[in-house]
């Protein structure tokens, strides 16, 4: 059953200017699925198309499928059904068409190791539940090499098609009360994706991760289309870092017409992100499309290229589209993330329509990521590159938080960033004005009001 997420969009967009829909009308997504039964059946594979723009390669387009197999589950909310999903993958693997039945929860609390699929696909109907044992997890999720970054489970393989219109969820608020009793806790990611080929993920409901949703990496020719994402904190503990989509090392992915309420970069370009396509999203409380954080790493040599963002409604946002460049003195945004000292590129990005909606920054280019102290940093500036960049049909209203300016274009000396381009930036701070702080930038190519007061950096 696919969930109506196109109405929603519709809706989303339509009332930019007005109150957006709350996170309560769309929180209900995918408990409708949850409550009602119907007969075993089978979810007709969905047809994803990229559009407007078409990513750089061919997508993937996948041969039918031979073999349904049904995911048994002891349906109590406790018992771990792990064992009943691991069989029923590796039986329908090579070919089939696995079943997550409609209506029924499958509860997960033994992390899973699904690099192994191939020639598959993974009908959720119903909803994975992860168990909130936290000691568990974080003795045994997987760790990736990036942050710290770990994972439920590690999807990977070829030709592996998620679909169904289910829900995922990550029953973080154990997670989120934690973090804040102590910020070294591993919170795992929700979906974490390591060296996957040629896949579509499409028509999932995510919610409540305990950090990140998606950690992609070392993925090539992978697109997710129509994924739903929401879930904050019931508590006074917010929900952090709950990115919508990290990408590393990959390459050839697209991120397309999907809705994300949540509480940090709505999609980041880690490490090595190149051909990368995003399109038609509406993302709500986040800190905005990142590039970055890059430099982070000392001796490392960071690689974001090619990266096509366009149509995206930013809304109550810290940032709209943001470049963030550790510099090249070690530094720290909080105890649990500290950098500084790496170099590398961002070559050829192009963020084209986005409409701004009490966002803190439209545009944000800040080469000192993690350092407060401006003249500490220009002390040490970056030595990786900014080149290429084009910000164009920008729209809207920023917020107060540091009017008049409405970005800021910060780079750490005059010889790393080249051809910047901001043009038909139409967003204004709410008294009016298009200001924005510009260093070692070249201003006569930026569409803005340059100034040399500054703001801050978020
Ligand atoms: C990606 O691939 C590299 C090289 O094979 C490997 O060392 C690394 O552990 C993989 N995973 C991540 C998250 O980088
Ligand atoms: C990783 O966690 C350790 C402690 O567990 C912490 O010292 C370190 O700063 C963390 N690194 C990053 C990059 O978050
Ligand atoms: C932990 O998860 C169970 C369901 O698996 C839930 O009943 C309980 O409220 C959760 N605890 C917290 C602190 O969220
Ligand atoms: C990124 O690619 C560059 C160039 O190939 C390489 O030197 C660097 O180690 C890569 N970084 C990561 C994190 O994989
Ligand atoms: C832009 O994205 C919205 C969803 O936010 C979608 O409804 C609209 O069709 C998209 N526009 C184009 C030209 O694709
Ligand atoms: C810049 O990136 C786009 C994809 O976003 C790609 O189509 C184009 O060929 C790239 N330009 C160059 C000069 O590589
Ligand atoms: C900022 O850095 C400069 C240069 O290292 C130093 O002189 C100054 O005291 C620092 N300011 C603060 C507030 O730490």
């Amino acid at each position: 059953m696919r969930f109506q997420l196109a109405t929603a969009l519709t809706i989303a967009s339509a009332t930019l200017s007005v109150a957006s829909p709350t996170f309560e009308a769309v929180s209900n997504w995918g408990k409708s699925n949850a409550g009602q039964k119907r007969p075993d059946h089978t979810s007709s594979r969905p047809n994803v198309k990229c559009h407007p723009h078409k990513p750089h390669v061919p997508p993937p387009s996948p041969a039918a499928r031979h073999k349904v197999c049904y995911a048994k589950s002891h349906g109590d909310g406790k018992t771990d059904d792990t064992p009943y999903i691991m069989k029923a993958l590796h039986d329908c693997n090579n070919g089939g068409h696995v079943v997550f039945r409609e209506g029924v929860q499958y509860f997960i609390g033994t992390a899973m190791d699904l690099t192994f699929l191939n020639h598959i696909d993974l009908d959720i109907q119903g909803m994975w539940l992860f168990s909130n044992d936290t000691d568990y997890w974080q003795a045994n999720s997987f760790p990736f090499v990036f942050q710290n970054v770990t994972s439920f489970f590690k999807l990977g393989g070829n030709d592996v098609n998620i679909y169904g219109g289910g829900t995922i969820d990550g029953n973080g608020q154990a997670w989120y009360d934690l973090y804040a009793k102590d910020i070294y806790t591993l919170r795992p990611v929700l979906f974490g994706v390591d060296g996957l080929k040629n896949s579509i993920l499409s028509d999932l409901v995510l919610r409540y991760s305990p950090q990140y949703y998606h950690f992609v990496a070392n993925s090539s020719n992978v697109i997710f289309d129509n994924i739903n994402i929401a879930g904050g904190s019931n508590s006074a503990n917010p929900a952090k870092n709950t990115d919508g989509w990290d990408t590393y090392r990959s390459t050839d992915i697209t991120i397309q017409n999907s809705y994300i309420v949540n509480g940090d970069d709505c999609v980041a370009f880690k490490p090595n992100s190149t051909n990368i396509l995003i399109q038609n999203l509406v993302c709500k409380g986040s800190h905005g499309i990142s590039v970055g954080s890059l430099g982070q790493y000392v001796g490392q040599f960071d690689i974001v290229e090619n990266v096509h963002v366009y149509n995206i409604s930013m809304t109550d946002a810290s940032d709209g589209a943001r470049i963030k460049v550790w510099p090249n003195t070690a530094s720290a945004l909080s105890g649990d993330l500290q950098g500084g000292g790496g170099s590398g590129r961002v070559n050829n990005i192009t963020y084209d329509t986005m409409y701004i909606n009490n966002v803190d920054y439209a545009i944000e280019v800040d080469q000192c990521y993690g350092q407060k102290n401006l003249t500490l940093c220009l002390e040490y500036p970056s030595p990786l590159t900014i080149t290429d960049i084009v910000f164009k049909n920008f729209i809207g209203k920023t917020s107060t938080k540091y009017q008049p300016q409405i970005g800021t274009f910060a780079c750490s000396s005059s010889t790393v960033c080249n051809g910047i381009v901001a043009s038909d930036i139409n967003v204004v701070s709410p008294g009016g004005k298009n200001e924005a702080y510009c260093l070692n930038v070249d201003a006569s190519t930026l569409d803005v009001v340059c100034t040399d007061v500054f703001k801050g950096f978020n």
